[in-house]
């Protein structure tokens, strides 16, 4: 039986190199972006099932749109990777471009999350894996403090439901990606510059499902950004959120 994927912001970066990964995996496409014209794109370039689901996912009701697109069909692998950034003080962010962040690093995550467990459930089987950042590991992130937040709720509630899965016994993964810089139209949207050379989207993503069937919970696609995770945890608190602030200040000379 032919077994779906789906992959949510799968119009550029991160998300376009699942698609393009899991359709040689074997996997029918279930695709979901704002961008149907790129979605369309990727359909011609891949040489399996593709269903195109245009949507907007800082609407509740879209997300629920997809997923009844999705509710009859096998589904193994469920990819959260909808999202983006914004750089700047606090104070002066624009409140629409944030409530609209929110909308969609959280609450469309959140949702769909909690669709795709108790349909993956019911299966008995599937893999759910939310697209963080290495962020979403860090205490916080002056100058883009509400993405920094947007991703530790992410990495927070994958770490749950993981521990909760594994106790039940369940036969569902889930895990979180948390890559630091990758090469992608995200700094175009959130209109910054990497203090760190990035990674490219197609490494990004081999070692992401290579780490995702070996059923890790937490996945950080690349050394330097591991070694700094792990360094990070024995910093003083108030230090780590200085050198944070600090990259992050570089990344848009604030
Ligand atoms: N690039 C990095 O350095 C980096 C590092 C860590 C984590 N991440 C995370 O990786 C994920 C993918 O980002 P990326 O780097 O690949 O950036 P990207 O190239 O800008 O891709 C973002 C994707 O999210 C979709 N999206 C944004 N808003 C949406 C909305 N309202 N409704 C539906 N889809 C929406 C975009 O599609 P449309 O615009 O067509 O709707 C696009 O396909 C994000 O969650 C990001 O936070 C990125």
């Amino acid at each position: 039986m032919k077994k779906y994927a789906v992959v949510t912001g799968a119009s550029s970066g991160i998300g376009a190199e699942f698609a393009k990964r899991l359709a040689k995996e074997g996997y029918g496409l279930v695709l979901t972006a704002r961008r149907g014209d790129r979605l369309k794109k990727i359909k011609k370039h891949v040489k399996t099932e593709c269903e195109i689901i245009t949507a907007d996912l800082t609407k509740e009701i879209e997300c629920y749109r997809l997923y009844h697109a999705v509710e009859d069909k096998p589904v193994a692998v469920w990819i959260n990777n909808a999202g983006f950034g914004d750089c700047g003080k606090f104070k002066n962010g624009e409140l629409q471009k944030e409530m609209d962040m929110l909308s969609v690093n959280v609450r469309a995550m959140h949702l769909l999350t909690k669709l795709a467990l108790r349909k993956m459930e019911r299966q008995k089987y599937g893999s759910i894996l939310n697209v963080a950042s290495c962020a979403g590991l860090m205490p916080a992130g002056p100058y883009m403090a509400s993405y920094y937040a947007t991703k530790s709720y992410v990495t927070s509630l994958t770490r749950a439901i993981a521990e909760e899965l594994r106790s039940d016994g369940s036969p569902v993964y889930i895990g979180c990606l948390c890559p630091g810089p990758v090469d992608t139209e995200f700094n175009e949207v959130a209109d910054v510059e990497f203090a760190l050379k990035g990674i490219s989207p197609s490494y990004c993503v081999r070692y992401a499902l290579k780490k995702m069937k070996q059923r890790k919970k937490v996945i950080i696609p690349s050394l330097p950004v591991r070694l700094a995770m792990i360094f990070g945890r024995f910093l003083p608190e108030e230090l780590y959120i200085r050198i944070a602030a600090h990259q992050q200040r570089r990344k848009k000379k604030l």
